[in-house]
C-alpha cells in the first residue's frame, strides 16, 4: 500500500528529510489531497515501509512473531491466595469473616470482564500490514513522551498470544473481554485500501472468544489514531475525521455484527482531545488555539461517534452501542455556594461535555456552551436530533473521586480572564480533604497522582449517573482498578503476585456497587482495568494495572491475587 508524499514532506517535522523513495515497492493508490498547502507538490508515492521508515523509523520484535496456542494453564495458578489483611467474602481459601449479605446481589446477566486496549498490549506493530498510529510517532519520536522512552512495539504480544490470553481468563470464570480494534491494522492509512489480514486476525480474536463462552466487547478508537489522517488534516481537529470514521465504522459493523453484540465506539474523549495541541513539529501544524484544540476535537468526536452508532444501527438494530466517557465523583470540598458552581462546571466540562449530547438534547450542558460557543458552530438542530440518544447503555470509566472547589480568586475572575491558569473549566481539584491534611484514600503508584482508592463514594456517583443522564440500557463501568503501588519495585514473582491495594480496591468497589444495586440503581456490567500490566500510556510499563503480571522477558502471564477477588465477588453475589 502506498501514500502521494506530498503531505508528507511537509508534515515531516523537525526530522531532517531525504526522500527514500522506493520505485519497486511503492504501489499506486488514489491520491490524496490536502486542503490548504500549496508549499509543494509531487506525484512521488512511498511505499507502507517507507511511510514507516520516515515518520517511526526501526522497531522492537520478538521472538514469539505467529499466532501460537494456549500455553497449558498450570492448576497451581488457579488455587486463589490466602486471606489477605482485611475481611473478605465468605468462599474458597478465605477466612469467613462475614456473613454473606442477603439484601445485595447481582442480576443473573450481569457481565464481568477484563478490558485492554490494542497499543497497549497487541506489540507487532509492523506485522501484517499494519500502519503507523500517532502512538508510534509519539513512542519512538517525541523524547520523553512516554517518561520512560518506552514504547508499544511488544507490548504484551497479545497480537500473537490472545490465545492463552483468552484461555487464561475463561479458566478465572470471567464473563466477558473488553478489547480495542486499531484502526490502522485495518485502513494502514486511516482510509481507502483494508488490509485483509487485520480482518481475519480480528475474526479469529472474536471467534476465540466465542469459543471460550467469553462475551467479546469491542471498541472501535482506543486513541492509536492513523497516523496519515494525523498528517494530513490533523486527525480529531480536522472535519474530514468524522467521515473517514464513519468508512471506518461501516467495515467494523458490516464484518462483526452478527458475533459481537457490546460495542464502544470512542474510548474516553475527555482524555484523548485533552492530549490536543499535540507536540509541535512531529504533526500536521494548526492554527487552532491551544485552549480551543480540545473542544473542536470533542465536536469532531460527537459527530463521528453519532454517525457510527447509526451505522451500527442500521446493519442490526439490537446491538448495544454506546461511547465510553470517564471522570470521578465530584465531591463538594466545602459548603460554599462557590463551591457548589465549581461542582457543577466540574460536570459539564467533563461527563456533561460528551455526555449531555448524547443522553439528554444534542447539545453542550450550559456552562460548557458558555464557552465553546464563542469558537465552535452551534449544532443544527439537524445534528442535535442526528446526537441525542446515540447510547445504548452509560459506559463509563470510573476510578476515583476528587475534591472539588473554587479557584483561590473565585469563579468570576477565572472566567472572564483567559489567562487564568484553570481557563476556562474554572474549577480546581484536591485529592484532600478541607483539613488539607487526609487524603481521600489510599494512592495509587506515584505514576498515577491522580488515582486514589476512593470507593466510598461509588454508591453516590451511580446514583447521580442514573438520575442526570437516565441511561436507557443502565450503567456499566468499563474501566475501574488501581495502580498498585510501587509494584515496579518489587522484583520477585511472589512479592508481585500478592497485590492488597489493588485486591481491596476490587473488593470494596463491588461491594459499593452491590449496595447502588440493592437501592434501585441498574448496573449492567463491569470491566476491570486492565487484563493484564501493559503499556500505561505516557507512564510507560512501570505503572502497573494488571490483575495479571506479565513478564516481558518471557512474555509469561501469571495471576494475581486481585484477579481472585474480583471473581469471587460474583462467585459469592451472582444469581444463579
Ligand atoms: C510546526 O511548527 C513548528 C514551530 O513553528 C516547526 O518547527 C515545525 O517544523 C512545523 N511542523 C510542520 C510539520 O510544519
Ligand atoms: C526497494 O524494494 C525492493 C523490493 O521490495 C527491495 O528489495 C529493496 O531492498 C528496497 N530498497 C531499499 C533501498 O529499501
Ligand atoms: C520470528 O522470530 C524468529 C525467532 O523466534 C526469527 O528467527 C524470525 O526472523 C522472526 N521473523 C520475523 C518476520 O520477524
Ligand atoms: C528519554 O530520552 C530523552 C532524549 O533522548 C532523554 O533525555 C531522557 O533522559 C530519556 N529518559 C529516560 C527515562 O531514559
Ligand atoms: C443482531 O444482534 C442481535 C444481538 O446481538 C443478535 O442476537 C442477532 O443474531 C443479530 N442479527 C443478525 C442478523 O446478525
Ligand atoms: C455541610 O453542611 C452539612 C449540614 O449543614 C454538615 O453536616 C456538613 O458537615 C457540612 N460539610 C462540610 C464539608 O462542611
Ligand atoms: C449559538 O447558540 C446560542 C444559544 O444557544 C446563541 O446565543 C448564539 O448566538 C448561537 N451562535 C450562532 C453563531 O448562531
Ligand atoms: C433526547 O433523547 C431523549 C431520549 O433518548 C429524549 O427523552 C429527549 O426528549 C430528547 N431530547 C430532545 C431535545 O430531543
Ligand atoms: C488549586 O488548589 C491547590 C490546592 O490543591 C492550590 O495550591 C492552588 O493554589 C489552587 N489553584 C488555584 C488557581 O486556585
Ligand atoms: C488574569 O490571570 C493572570 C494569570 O493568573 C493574571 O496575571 C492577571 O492579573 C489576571 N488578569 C486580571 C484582569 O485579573
Ligand atoms: C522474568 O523472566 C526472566 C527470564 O527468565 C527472569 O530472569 C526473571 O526473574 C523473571 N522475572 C520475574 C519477576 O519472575
Ligand atoms: C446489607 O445490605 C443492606 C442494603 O445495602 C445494608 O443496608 C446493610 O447495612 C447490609 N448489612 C451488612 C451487615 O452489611
Amino acid at each position: 500500500m502506498a501514500v502521494t508524499l506530498l503531505t508528507l514532506l511537509l508534515f515531516a517535522g523537525a526530522r531532517s528529510v531525504s526522500c527514500q523513495y522506493n520505485a519497486s515497492t511503492a504501489i499506486a493508490t488514489p491520491s490524496k489531497t490536502t486542503s490548504g498547502s500549496s508549499a509543494f507538490v509531487t506525484n512521488f508515492e512511498l511505499s507502507l515501509d517507507d511511510y514507516w521508515d520516515l515518520f517511526v523509523g526501526p522497531v522492537s520484535t520478538f521472538s514469539i512473531n505467529t499466532t501460537v496456542e494456549p500455553t497449558p494453564i498450570p492448576s497451581s495458578s488457579l488455587i486463589p491466595p490466602p486471606p489477605l489483611y482485611y475481611p473478605s467474602f465468605p468462599i474458597g481459601q478465605q477466612v469467613p469473616l462475614q456473613a454473606k449479605n442477603e439484601s445485595w446481589s447481582f442480576p443473573k446477566d450481569f457481565w464481568y470482564g477484563v478490558a485492554g486496549a490494542a497499543y497497549q498490549i497487541e506489540g507487532a506493530v509492523k506485522a501484517e500490514g499494519r500502519g503507523p498510529s500517532i502512538w508510534d510517532v509519539l513512542s519512538h519520536r517525541v523524547p520523553s513522551y512516554v517518561i520512560t522512552n518506552e514504547t508499544g512495539d511488544v507490548a504484551d504480544n497479545n497480537y500473537y498470544q490472545y490465545k492463552e490470553d483468552i484461555a487464561r481468563i475463561a479458566a478465572l470464570g470471567i464473563k466477558a473481554y473488553s478489547f480495542s480494534l486499531s484502526w490502522s491494522r485495518i485502513l494502514p492509512f486511516g482510509s481507502g485500501q483494508v488490509n485483509e489480514e487485520a480482518l481475519r486476525h480480528y475474526d479469529d480474536v472474536i471467534d476465540t472468544c466465542l469459543q471460550y463462552n467469553i462475551i467479546p466487547q469491542v471498541t472501535l478508537y482506543h486513541w492509536d489514531l492513523p497516523l496519515y489522517l494525523q498528517n494530513s488534516y490533523g486527525g480529531w481537529l480536522g472535519s474530514e475525521i468524522v467521515d473517514d470514521f464513519t468508512a471506518y465504522a461501516e467495515i467494523v459493523f458490516n464484518r462483526w455484527a452478527s458475533k459481537v453484540h457490546h460495542w464502544f465506539t470512542i474510548n474516553e474523549p475527555i482524555v484523548f482531545c485533552g492530549f490536543y495541541p499535540l507536540p509541535v513539529g512531529f504533526f500536521k501544524n494548526t492554527t487552532i488555539p491551544p485552549k480551543q484544540q480540545p473542544y473542536v476535537c470533542g465536536h469532531n468526536v460527537l459527530l463521528a461517534h453519532a454517525n457510527a452508532y447509526h451505522v451500527a444501527k442500521s446493519v442490526n438494530s439490537s446491538l448495544s452501542v454506546s461511547f465510553k466517557t470517564n471522570g470521578g465523583y465530584k465531591i463538594q470540598r466545602t459548603n460554599s455556594s462557590a463551591d457548589a458552581q465549581a461542582v457543577q462546571r466540574a460536570w459539564d466540562f467533563q461527563e456533561g461535555w460528551f455526555a449531555n449530547p448524547t443522553f439528554i438534547n444534542g447539545d453542550y450542558p450550559p456552562l460548557l456552551k458558555d464557552y465553546v460557543s464563542t469558537f465552535l458552530p452551534n449544532f443544527t438542530e439537524e445534528q442535535k436530533a442526528h446526537i441525542n440518544g446515540t447510547a445504548d447503555i452509560f459506559a463509563h470509566d470510573a476510578y476515583t473521586s476528587d475534591f472539588i472547589m473554587a479557584p483561590d480568586s473565585g469563579i468570576d475572575a477565572c472566567t472572564s480572564n483567559s489567562s487564568h491558569s484553570l481557563y476556562p473549566q474554572c474549577y480546581n481539584t484536591t485529592k484532600l480533604y478541607a483539613n488539607n491534611y487526609w487524603a481521600i484514600g489510599p494512592a495509587g503508584d506515584p505514576g498515577t497522582p491522580w488515582l486514589n482508592k476512593a470507593t466510598d463514594w461509588v454508591p453516590a456517583f451511580l446514583h447521580y449517573m442514573q438520575d442526570t443522564w437516565k441511561p436507557k440500557g443502565g450503567i456499566a463501568i468499563t474501566e475501574f482498578g488501581i495502580s498498585e503501588p510501587y509494584e515496579e519495585l518489587r522484583k520477585d514473582l511472589a512479592s508481585i503476585l500478592i497485590d492488597p491495594i489493588r485486591s481491596s480496591y476490587y473488593h470494596d468497589y463491588l461491594q459499593a456497587i452491590l449496595i447502588a444495586l440493592s437501592e434501585g440503581v441498574n448496573v449492567v456490567g463491569t470491566l476491570a482495568w486492565s487484563i493484564y500490566d501493559n503499556l500505561e500510556w505516557t507512564s510507560g510499563y512501570g505503572v502497573k494495572f494488571g490483575i495479571q503480571y506479565v513478564n516481558l522477558t518471557t512474555q509469561e502471564r501469571y495471576f494475581k491475587a486481585s484477579a481472585f477477588e474480583y471473581v469471587n465477588v460474583f462467585n459469592v453475589y451472582l444469581e444463579k
